[in-house]
């Protein structure tokens, strides 16, 4: 059995299959991912609608492409997923519209999928063995949150970010030091170059029971400002010191969280969780067992989406092609 997953939430148009494989295996058999990075690099960040007008040129290419290497035609899907929300509404529409499209003209059942579920079961994607009950750091551009997975389409909100999300507290810190949008990856490749660093930052807001990253934020700012005559000397010593204080936060809330609930499995996920710093000091946790998708599935992706249609539909789970797009949707909320 093979699930299409379509990805369009934000300024990525991921598209993949999936296999359904015997005692709940499944295996990615084609993926791809058009980046949108050089259409919005001159503008600092995501422009919504030269992104949703990207993804309508690129669903059509991305799709045949993908079908193409993995061999298969669409009459040989089962099941289409497309992301319902959360994310840009021009750019869900533009996924969501062109999913029905597929779906009306070949009759194949339709499944509205949750972005953050997506990134949440990334990890079991690519690690079988993690089962439920396990918590769930979701850490991407938009969202900042630790979740309790119970079982499949049952999650437990612990903390959220009360302002900037952990990839929004990179990539602001970036464009402070003077990398161009999306600077995240970049901080973190400067940041590894330094083994330590002399600038020390305030704790982000221990206390509040969310995340908030404004403190953080405008401490970078004033630090900034003061070392702007000899930026370029200290600019990785910067980064290392921004990189560990998003870290440590992350960190504190995890270890908390995990005292809490008494969990033992923990899944990292989101385009943060790519970051190979915030990977070796969850790692180290010894609390707990530490999964992670790889990579290309940490950042947005269609697999994530295919192998939760896939679970869904394997649940006996069927849309209605009336479906429409959620912009703000909440992980708790599908409980
Ligand atoms: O999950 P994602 O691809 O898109 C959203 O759903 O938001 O996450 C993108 C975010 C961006 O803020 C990007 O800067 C951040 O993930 N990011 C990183 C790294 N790779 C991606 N942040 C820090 N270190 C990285 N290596
Ligand atoms: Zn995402």
């Amino acid at each position: 059995m093979f699930v299409l997953g379509i990805d369009t939430s934000c300024d990525d148009t991921g598209i993949a299959v999936i296999k359904a494989g015997s005692q709940d295996l499944s295996t990615i058999v084609a993926e791809n991912v058009s980046s949108q990075v050089d259409l919005h690099l001159p503008y600092g960040g995501v422009v919504p609608e030269l992104a949703a007008r990207s993804h309508m040129q690129n669903l059509p290419l991305v799709l045949e492409h993908t079908l193409k290497e993995a061999e298969i035609s669409l009459s040989d899907l089962s099941a289409i997923g497309v992301t319902r929300g959360p994310g840009l509404k021009g750019c869900l529409l533009m996924g969501v519209s062109f999913a029905k499209g597929l779906a009306l003209a070949r009759n194949i059942p339709l499944l509205g999928i949750n972005h953050i579920e997506g990134h949440v079961l990334a990890a079991q994607l690519d690690n079988p063995e993690l089962s439920f009950p396990f918590l769930a750091l979701v850490v991407s551009g938009g969202h900042t949150e630790i979740i309790i997975a119970h079982e499949l389409g049952s999650y437990e909100l612990v903390a959220r970010t009360i302002d900037d999300a952990a990839g929004e507290a990179f990539d602001k810190s970036a464009h402070l030091l003077g990398f161009p949008y999306p600077g995240g990856p970049a901080l973190a490749r400067l940041a590894d170059e330094c083994s330590g660093s002399s600038f020390n930052l305030p704790k982000v807001m221990r206390e509040a029971e969310g995340f908030s990253f404004s403190g953080l934020k405008t401490a970078i700012a004033l630090l900034i400002k003061k070392e702007q005559e000899q930026l370029d000397r200290v600019r990785a010593e910067l980064a290392h010191a921004i990189q560990q204080a998003i870290i440590d936060a992350l960190e504190f809330k995890v270890k908390k969280a995990l005292e809490e609930t008494g969990l033992k499995r923990l899944a990292v996920t989101g385009g943060v969780s790519a970051n190979v710093a915030l990977r070796t000091r969850l790692t180290a946790l010894n609390a707990c067992s530490v999964y992670f998708p790889k990579m290309s599935h940490s950042i947005d992706n269609g697999a994530m989406i295919a192998y939760t249609a896939l679970k869904r539909f394997q649940n006996g789970e069927r849309h209605n092609l009336e479906l429409d797009v959620l912009s703000r949707w909440p992980l708790e909320e599908l409980s």
